[in-house]
This record gives structure tokens, sequence and C-alpha cells, in this order.
């Protein structure tokens, strides 16, 4: 048995935020972003929380899939801003949401989430435990910023997208590979330091703190390995994908790691000018956004890569269905 991508979703909050918008509330200006990080808006969750993002993601999914809730066997939610400190887990209040009580659980692999849920939903699938699983990347990142911090405020955005995981005979249109790392030895690089045991469980410390020119570094570096990796065990080149779907962070992370394997600039999937970094979220709001238009179609192959906090990385080779 095989789990293939079956369907994409996706789910944006209404409020846009630009650059000329940050401006007003912290030091900073739309040249500075737009040149060091390529994002020009980003969306903002005004009344929603990360499980009401999630569930409207996830119903878009299970449309596109022409399925209904019922016929899902498990939900994996990857969230750095799930809707509880440690419990109840936000798959847990989505499940509820979709009116369905199910196998369902949180995953905490920062930016990288999605594609640890990926693996997580293929092994599953695999083992032939169950034969459809809805993933969700959620996140409103919006509400964990520190909004006087003007290293990271400017990076990051709401948003969610999700995909229905499935069981397959046919080995064509199942994920080929997945690669998944994470380097603990980075853990203070990207952090919110707040909130945990190790704090006596402070809650006034949830901001995200980034040290941002190393983490850069690391991303590149870590992510240009991976993406090699996974198309050298697989006998694949850059010419063999169809579609290079990176994690939306930064213009100049995805620019450096598309040079590091030749791949062609019109190839790779660009959202981070209008959506910043969503982080779980950002891959499947692209390959929905790309579906939606036409331009990502069924047979086409995509190469997923992300990066993200513990430091966290990884990538996927996946073919549209
Ligand atoms: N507006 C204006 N100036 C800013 C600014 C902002 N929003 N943020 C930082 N600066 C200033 C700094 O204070 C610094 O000023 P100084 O030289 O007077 O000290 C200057 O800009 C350069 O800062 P630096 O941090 O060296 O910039 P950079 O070129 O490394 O760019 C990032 C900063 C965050 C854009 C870049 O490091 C980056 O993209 N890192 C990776 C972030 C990321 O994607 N993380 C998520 C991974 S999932």
């Amino acid at each position: 048995m095989f789990a293939k991508m079956k369907s994409i979703g996706a789910y944006i909050p209404e409020k846009i935020l630009t650059n000329k918008d940050l401006e007003k509330i912290v030091d900073t200006d739309d040249e500075w972003i737009t040149k060091r990080t390529g994002i020009k808006t980003r969306h903002i969750a005004e009344d929603e929380v990360t499980s009401d993002l999630a569930y409207k993601a996830a119903l878009d999914a299970l449309k596109n899939a022409d399925m209904d809730a019922n016929e899902i066997d498990m939900i994996i939610l990857a969230t750095i801003s799930p809707d509880y400190f440690t419990m109840p887990s936000t798959a847990c209040v989505v499940a509820d949401k979709l009116g369905i009580v199910r196998p369902a659980v949180d995953i905490a692999a920062a930016c990288t989430g999605f594609i640890y849920a990926l693996a997580q939903a293929k092994a599953f699938i695999e083992s032939g435990m169950y034969k459809n699983i809805l993933i969700i990347g959620a996140e409103t990142i919006s509400k964990i910023v520190n909004w006087k911090d003007r290293t990271t405020c400017v990076l990051f955005g709401d948003g969610a997208g999700a995909a229905i995981i499935n069981a397959t005979e046919n080995k064509e249109e199942a994920i080929i590979d997945i690669d998944i790392n994470a380097d603990g030895k980075y853990q203070d690089y990207l952090i919110t330091p707040g909130r945990g045991v190790k704090y006596g469980c402070e809650t006034d410390r949830i901001w995200l703190e980034m040290k941002g020119n190393e983490t850069f570094k690391v991303a590149v570096k870590t992510l240009s390995q991976s993406v090699r990796d996974i198309l050298e065990r697989n006998n694949l080149t850059s010419d063999d994908i169809d579609w290079f779907v990176p994690h939306q962070a930064n213009y100049r992370i995805i620019d450096a790691v598309a040079r590091a394997i030749k791949m062609p600039k019109e190839k790779s999937i660009l959202t981070v000018h209008k959506y910043g970094n969503t982080s779980s979220a950002s891959i499947p709001m692209a390959i929905n956004e790309m579906a939606k238009k036409g331009k990502i179609k069924k047979g086409d192959l995509m190469l997923l890569d992300a990066f993200g906090g513990g430091f966290t990385w990884g990538s996927a080779l996946v073919p549209f269905n």
C-alpha cells in the first residue's frame, strides 16, 4: 500500500497588513522589508484562532477530495501557535468542529511541520493502520510575535493549509520519498522562550525570538543538503521536477536553495510576497494557490522543502493528484 496526496485546501484570513502599515507600528520601511525578505503583505487573523483557520482549510481539502469528514481516520495538525498552551491539542478542537471522534494529534516541528505531518501520515498509511488522514498546517503567528520587535514582526503572517493523504495501490500517484531532520543544538536560535515548565509556566514570555542572521545561514546549508540528498537517492535531478514548492520564509533563502540544485526560476513557487512566513501553513497554502490557478496539474511532480525552529528541516517528493 502506498500513500498519496489526494487533495489540498487552504484558508487565509481576510485582513491584510502591508509594509506601509508596519511603518506605523515599528521603525521599519517597505524598502528594507522588500529587499531583505521579498515580503510585501501578510494576512492577519483578527477574531479567529488557529483552530478556526485549520477547520476552514480542512473543509476546503475535504470538498476538493469530494469526501465527508466522517471518512477521515485521523487528524495530524502542525502548529506553533496552538489554541491552548499544552492541552487540548488544536487537532482535537478541529475534530470537534468537524463533528468527528477520531485520533487527533498536534505536532511541533515549527515551519517544517507540514513535511513532518506528511511523513507521519505516509507511515500510518503504508503500515496499513489508516486509509484517510487529514493533515493540517495552521498558524496565527500574529498572536505570538512581539509587535515591538522589528526584526521579527515584519516576517510572519497567518493562514492554514490542509491535505488529505490516503491509501493507493497506484505507485505512480504515490508520495515518492520524505526526508526529515532535526538538530537541537540550535534550540536558542528560533524560540518562544517562556511558557514551558523550564520557566515555571510563564505566560508572559510567549514571544517569538530569532537570531535572524544565523538562522538564515543554517537554513540555506541544511535545506540545500536535504533537497540534494532526496533528489540523488531517487535518481532524480531538477529536470525531473515540475514544481519546487519551498517553505515561504524569505525570498533570499528560496533563491539560494534553488540555485544550489540548479532549479530554474520559473519552476519555483513564490507566495512569500503576499503572505509572509506562515510557518507550517506555507507549503499547503502555496500548493493550493497554484492548483486553483491551474498551474500545478495532475501528475506534476513537486519537490517540497521546509526549515524551522528546533532546528528542524526536510524535503519531500510528492506527485500532485
Ligand atoms: N526594518 C529596518 N531595519 C531592520 C529591521 C526592520 N524590520 N530589522 C532589522 N533591521 C536592522 C537591524 O537592526 C540591523 O541594523 P544595524 O546594522 O544598525 O545593527 C540591520 O537591519 C541589519 O540586520 P541583520 O539582522 O543583519 O539583517 P539581515 O540581512 O540578516 O536580515 C533577516 C534580517 C531577518 C531578514 C534575515 O536574517 C533572515 O531572513 N533570516 C532568516 C529568517 C527566517 O526566515 N526565519 C524563519 C525560518 S523558518
